[in-house]
């Protein structure tokens, strides 16, 4: 993390009563590939980023949290017993992770925090899943003897996103940002929780981050409607096959025999989600064979598939593709839930430069700004720095 302690504890100093803290952190993700399988119970291959949040918390002897946003420089203070909480979301995520450990019976006290990121906001990095990972992780080591499983404080995240912002969103973000480890990918079954550390060191290449800088921010409808169109495709398949429970349990078959009682567009829909349950599979073979070009190959499929059949591209995503191609990238794709934010590039080192600034100039010709490369170095989960 380019964060450094010793900022987050002098404004922890500076903004509350003089005295410290402990300092926790949780990184944001990237996503080799499996995208918007989550919550049709499929798999996804994440892996910790080394940008994240960090937080110093203390317990303040009341029932208030008194939350400083370094970045933001904005100030919140809200009751634990209140219903409704804060407005701003950057503090619905604190107040929401503080209710949702509540409901697991932890007994959480008011705190005083000050945190910062360095996870680009928007970018389909998941700063949101830091954020709330951070603050489960930490509660419950503060107040709940770390009673609290990992994989309950990455459904404490998920929860929070559902009932405190809006985004019925799955597993994979909160998971990555919790479970990470350095080196590793992680290959998650969403259905089963299953997962499989994958060491991910593909000598000869490298992968690399685009932010288009168009920001995702206000995708959340879109995203829950993707979502809708799932279930409903699963609610005609059930009538027919009583043992689907999610589109993981579907083939192109099922699909083409319930198409007359679905809509053209919630066909569309599953098509892709279909399709990108084969990928995953083929990515964890190639991925075991070493072979990157098959990763490479598979990365461009998705991205089809999330441009034109799930629909949740944009024009500067789809730029950025179609750059990455010409110049001979292994692979590339929208990662993250889409509609803004960053494309993935698996891109051998011969052409990572030329890549970069192919795609920086002719980026700037086209949409008047450049996108911000990220090189992707996969690091820990949550965790207490001090
Ligand atoms: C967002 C959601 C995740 C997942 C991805 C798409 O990041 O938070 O749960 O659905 O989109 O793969």
């Amino acid at each position: 993390m380019k964060l450094k302690i010793d900022d987050i504890r002098s404004r922890f100093i500076e903004h509350f009563d003089g005295t410290t803290g402990s300092i926790y952190a949780s990184p944001g993700r990237v996503n080799l590939i499996g995208e918007h399988t989550d919550y049709n119970g499929g798999f996804v291959f994440p892996g910790a980023v080394q940008q994240g949040i960090m937080a110093e918390i203390k317990p303040n002897e009341t029932r208030k949290v008194r939350a400083y946003s370094i970045d933001l420089k904005d100030y919140v203070e809200f009751s634990l017993d209140d219903e409704k909480g804060p407005s701003a979301s950057h503090f619905r995520y604190i107040f929401g992770v503080c209710r949702e450990m509540m409901k697991l019976g932890v007994p959480v006290q008011g705190f005083n925090t000050a945190f910062a990121g360095d996870v680009p906001l928007g970018a389909g990095m998941s700063s949101s899943a830091a954020l709330e990972s951070t603050f489960a992780f930490a509660i419950n080591d503060l107040f709940g003897e770390n009673k609290v499983d990992k994989f309950t404080l990455a459904k404490v995240g998920q929860a929070t996103e559902h009932h405190f912002l809006g985004v019925n969103c799955g597993i994979m973000d909160q998971f990555a940002s919790v479970f990470g480890r350095k080196g590793s990918l992680i290959r998650l079954d969403c259905r089963s929780l299953q997962y499989k550390y994958f060491p991910f060191d593909p000598v000869g290449y490298k992968l690399v981050l685009l932010n288009s800088c168009v920001k995702h921010e206000l995708a959340s409808s879109a995203y829950n409607q993707r979502r809708k169109s799932c279930e409903n495709v699963v609610a005609v398949m059930k009538k027919h096959w009583t043992d689907v429970d999610t589109l993981r349990d579907a083939d192109f078959d099922m699909l083409h025999n319930v198409k007359s009682e679905i809509s053209e567009e919630d066909f569309m829909r599953a098509k892709y989600v279909i399709g990108e349950k084969y990928r995953v599979y083929e990515v964890s073979v190639a991925l075991e064979e070493g072979d990157y070009d098959a990763v490479g190959k598979k990365m461009f499929e998705t991205h089809y598939g999330l441009s034109k059949e799930y629909e949740v591209s944009c024009p500067e995503l789809d730029f950025l593709n179609e750059v990455a191609k010409s110049c001979g990238v292994t692979g590339s794709r929208i990662m993250g839930g889409g509609f803004g934010g960053c494309t993935i590039n698996l891109v051998s080192d011969d052409l990572y430069e030329n890549f970069i600034e192919t795609a920086k100039k002719s980026y700037q010709e086209k949409f008047g700004k450049e996108p911000i490369a990220i090189d992707v170095v996969i690091g820990d989960g949550s965790r207490k720095l001090m």
